[in-house]
């Protein structure tokens, strides 16, 4: 099996952090050409250098990390330090990084590559705002049919926002870009709230994640049992869920997951919804199809998948 090539793009963020070390630990399936960083949980500054700690703490410090835009297309940056932190990356004590960044902008890279490798070859893997993914698609609209699939995790629809009543974080900071991405033609694949929403770290899968007995065994579980108070207190979840990882575990065992093809649309207008996925899920309206929309997950192979992979590294 030819490993897939994919460009993350991300903002660590503890989930980002699980979803990118288990992306370097499945080689067989996963080829990581790039890593691109935008600002989201924290500012850009903490979340490139979060991506970087995470690679170091994978044994990857050849990893090419590129920063990208420190703001969303029009609105104000909204960031999430009550969920992830001050640091985006709070639980575990990582090192400052060597690994040094890129010189090459993150949507110049994206553009580039796309460019580079044969068409219907790369997969773009968004697990923040899609903010670098939309300025790629306007400075350079040829890359759109060049792209082979975009998985993203965002939107949500039966189990509606967490950062709004009505909108899910990664949509909500960049509504504009979100419908860029979405109106682009290219295939997308949704991981949104209703599936990440039964991705969660309930104790004994913590403590799985600490049996591992390595470094990042322990950092994924200092890192989670950190991040779940926010859904603990306002969901009265039994764990921290595991948002992100989702993306890389669809591309390693898609079979784990279910959803439908749907329509689903960015709102953008209005102050109230800002932000919602308005996801066709019963086909109500001829609104052309164009999402692979994910609504459930098989969370046990999910869990065992995450820890066999993570006991690699
Ligand atoms: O709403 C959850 C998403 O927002 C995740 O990607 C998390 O890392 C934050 O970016
Ligand atoms: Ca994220």
């Amino acid at each position: 099996m030819t490993p897939r090539k994919i460009i993350i793009d991300t903002d660590p963020g503890q989930d980002d952090a699980v979803a990118i070390l288990l992306a370097l630990a499945s080689p067989e399936e996963i080829e990581v050409m790039g890593i691109t960083v935008v600002a989201g949980n924290v500012p850009l500054d903490l979340t490139q250098t979060n991506a970087r700690k995470v690679c170091e703490l994978a044994g990857k410090p050849e990893t090419l990390v590129f920063a990208g835009c420190d703001h969303p297309l029009v609105h104000r940056l909204v960031t999430a330090e009550h969920v992830h932190g001050e640091t985006g990356l709070n639980g575990p004590d990582l090192p400052d990084p060597d690994l040094a960044l890129q010189d090459q902008h993150a949507v110049d890279y994206i553009i580039d590559t796309l460019r580079h490798e044969a068409p219907g070859t790369v997969t773009l893997c968004p697990l923040g705002p899609l903010t670098n993914i939309a300025l790629a698609l306007r400075k350079a609209p040829d890359i759109a049919e060049r792209i082979q699939e975009i998985v993203l995790m965002g939107g949500a629809y039966f189990e509606v926002g967490n950062i709004t009543p009505a909108a899910e974080f990664n949509i909500y900071v960049d509504p504009e870009a979100a419908a860029v991405v979405f109106g682009c033609g290219a295939p997308i694949t949704v991981m949104p709230l209703d599936v990440t929403h039964k991705a969660l770290v309930t104790k004994p899968r913590n403590d799985a994640f600490r049996a591992i007995g390595t470094p990042v065994g322990m950092a994924v579980a200092e890192m989670t049992d950190f991040f779940e108070r926010f859904d603990k207190e306002k969901y009265g979840s039994e764990g921290a869920p595991l948002h992100d990882p989702c993306v890389t575990a669809y591309l390693i065992r898609p079979e784990l997951f279910s959803g439908r093809f749907i329509n689903v649309e960015i709102e953008t207008g209005s102050a109230l919804t800002r932000g919602m996925t308005v996801a066709d899920w019963w086909g109500v309206t001829d609104r052309p199809k164009n999402a692979n929309f994910m609504g459930d997950i098989d969370a046990d192979g999910f869990f065992s998948l995450l820890e066999e992979r993570l006991a690699r590294l």
